[in-house]
């Protein structure tokens, strides 16, 4: 019987994660905790950075696996690199010596911010990856080979996915450069026009949050001999530019317009790779993407839409 511990579960990520894997292991068995307060009957605060505090959890909740989702990502990341470097950093080795110490199952996220400038624009699983440009891609890569050390020395079993740019609408995502793609959606149907703060070309690799849960409950449930990437596996849902998405949002909310006003997003954005290969992670657990751009936006829209009937509270920025 598997007791799940996920970190950061308040975050875009963990709150559609969470409903997830308690249909599958049952509410009791799926203890939330982030660093707010929040009132839910299987939820603990905590600070990631802390370890004694993560170990308390573990020991009370008798926890065996955990899914380490609290991070700090790249807009952000630049704004505070120091907190980025103790949340993405600090906090994984933490959590990887704990899982030591207790025998823990552990996933975490890196990004395709663990590529860098001098990447290919389709990037391969085994590529040069010297993320020199932003501290969230630095802690990504050095998280990463840690990852696949702690494997390799420890035996811990530890497994990730190199996310892409994750479209969702339940919880917008903030401090990241590949946000555009879900606020031109929701500012699409909300207002009707969007200014984008990439250039219109900016090609990016990017996934449906409907994948993203399925990926990384499939990436868990697979069997061990089948992982063979202990670094972190490519994934991504579909590549595309924001004027791309732009179209496809026009097909379905014809008097959308979008302006391109590039900020420093786009200096980021710039050092990613516009594709990302995921055949490894198709060729060793089976990974498929269900979402492409299309179907993608017109979840969205009809997502928010039923959001907004539902909720006299607007989502605000
Ligand atoms: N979504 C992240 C960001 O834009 C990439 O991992 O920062």
């Amino acid at each position: 019987m598997e007791k799940i511990l996920v970190i950061g579960a308040l975050g875009q990520i963990g709150s559609e994660l969470v409903p997830a894997l308690r249909a599958k292991h049952g509410a009791e068995n799926v203890i939330t905790s982030d660093n707010k307060e929040h009132k839910e009957h299987h939820f603990r605060f905590l600070d990631a950075t802390k370890k004694a505090d993560i170990e308390g959890i573990i020991k009370d909740e008798k926890i065996t696996t955990i899914y380490h989702l609290a991070g700090i990502i790249s807009k952000k990341g630049e704004q505070e690199p120091l907190l980025a470097r103790d949340v993405n950093l600090g906090s994984l080795f933490n959590v990887l010596d704990l899982a030591r110490e207790y025998q823990l199952r552990i996933f975490w996220p890196s990004s395709i911010a663990a590529f860098g400038k001098t990447t290919p624009k389709s990037a391969a699983q085994h590529t040069i990856t010297e993320p020199v440009e932003t501290f969230y891609g630095a802690t990504k890569i050095a998280g990463e080979l840690f990852c696949a050390n702690y494997h390799r020395k420890f035996g811990v079993d530890v497994r990730s996915l190199r996310y892409p740019g994750i479209i969702s609408y339940k919880q917008l995502p903030l401090g990241g450069t590949t946000d555009y793609a879900a606020w031109m959606i929701h500012d699409a149907v909300t207002k009707g026009s969007f200014d984008c703060f990439l250039r219109e070309d900016t090609r990016l690799p990017l996934m449906y949050m409907d994948d993203c849960v399925r990926a990384t409950i499939e990436l868990m449930d697979a069997d061990a001999s089948k992982i063979n990437i202990r670094t972190s596996y490519n994934i991504q849902g579909f590549s595309c530019s924001p004027k791309e998405l732009e179209w496809q949002i026009k097909k379905l909310i014809p008097g959308f317009t979008a302006t391109y006003t590039p900020d420093d997003h786009q200096d980021i954005a710039d050092n990613w790779p516009s594709y990302v290969i995921d055949d490894d992670a198709r060729k060793d657990w089976g990974w498929r993407p269900q979402f492409d751009i299309r179907t993608m936006t017109v979840a969205m829209i009809d997502g928010i839409r039923k959001q907004l009937e539902s909720s006299a509270e607007k989502i605000v920025r």
